[in-house]
Parts: structure tokens; sequence; C-alpha cells
């Protein structure tokens, strides 16, 4: 089914009702990733460099916190445009940093199902299949373009 009204307002939605606890749910995001694919962790040099334990690492939540509010953007460009283009000026650079930092297709796979399971657990009485269904394809469509600029670059 085309993404609509309907897809995006269930991504906007559950992101409102998790909003207070942004900060909360985006640490547990990335832990989440960690636990599936603990080598994850060496890609972020705020992690290497650091003695802070990893759930302390303000830098973290910001990175949590992009990949949600970039994937609420994809749902808003899908239901407008149908397509997700990652921003001219920053695709560049947020392509460069990934292919810089070792990213692979696998990575993206691993955040996807954090993504979805992290949502799932932050506001369950929302959650179901046409939910699951909205945010993975706003994901799916956000990563591929940011997935072709890094093909581009390398
Ligand atoms: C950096 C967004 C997926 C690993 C960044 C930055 C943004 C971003 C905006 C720049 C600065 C920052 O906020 O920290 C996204 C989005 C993603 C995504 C929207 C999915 C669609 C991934 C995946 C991985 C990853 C799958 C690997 C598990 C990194 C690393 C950096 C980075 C290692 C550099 C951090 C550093 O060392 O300073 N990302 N990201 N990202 N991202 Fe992602």
């Amino acid at each position: 089914i085309a993404f609509g009204e309907e897809q995006e307002a269930l991504v906007v939605r559950s992101w409102n009702a998790m909003r207070k606890d942004a900060a909360d749910i985006a640490l547990k995001f990335f832990l989440r990733v960690f636990e599936i694919a603990p080598s994850a962790a060496r890609l972020f040099s705020f992690l290497r460099d650091s003695n802070v334990p990893v759930d302390k690492n303000p830098k973290l939540k910001s990175h949590a916190m992009s990949v949600f509010t970039m994937v609420c953007e994809s749902a808003t460009q899908l239901r407008k445009k149908g397509k997700v283009s990652v921003r001219e000026t920053t695709s560049k650079k947020l392509a460069g940093t990934h292919l810089k930092a070792g990213v692979i297709d696998e990575h993206f796979e691993v955040v996807r199902f954090a993504l979805l399971d992290t949502i799932k657990h932050a506001v369950p009485a929302m959650w179901c299949p046409e939910m699951s269904a909205a945010w993975g394809e706003a994901y799916d469509h956000l990563a591929a373009a940011l997935k072709e600029e890094m093909r581009l670059l390398s």
C-alpha cells in the first residue's frame, strides 16, 4: 500500500507519545543495537575515545535522536512526495561520515530491527502491525537514500 496520511500519522502519533521520554528511549535504542551487534560500538569515535561508560555518553543519545527525527521527516516526505531525499547540503557529508566510520548494510539492518523493537516497547498500547510497517517503510527509504549516497562516494 502507498504511504499516505494514515501511515504518516502512525509515525507522528507514536513519536509525539515518546517525546517526553525521548532521551531515555533514544539511549535504549542504541544500547539495543550494541546488544545485537557489540562490535558496532567501535564505529563511534566518541565511544572509542572515551572512558565514560556507553550508557552515560551524551553523544550516543544525540545520534539516536538524529535517527528518530530523520525517520519522522522521512515519513512526511513520503506522504508529500512519495520519495525521500536526504537534504542536498547534508547528504554528502552524512554519507561521507558513515562511509569513513565503516558502516555497512548489515548495520542498517540491525538499527532497523532495534528501532522497531524500541518503539514497540516504548508505546506498547499503540503498537500494531500498521505502525510497525509505517516506521519500517519510512526507515527503509531514508536508509536507501543514505546508502545510495555512500555508494556514489565509494
Ligand atoms: C554519524 C544519522 C545510521 C553510525 C551520524 C550523524 C547523523 C547520523 C546525523 C552525524 C552526527 C551525529 O548525529 O552523531 C543517521 C541516520 C541513520 C544512521 C539518519 C539511519 C537512517 C547509522 C548506522 C550506523 C551509524 C546504521 C552504524 C551502526 C554512525 C557513526 C557516526 C554517525 C559511527 C559517526 C559518529 C562519530 O564517530 O562521531 N549519523 N545514522 N549510523 N553514524 Fe549514523
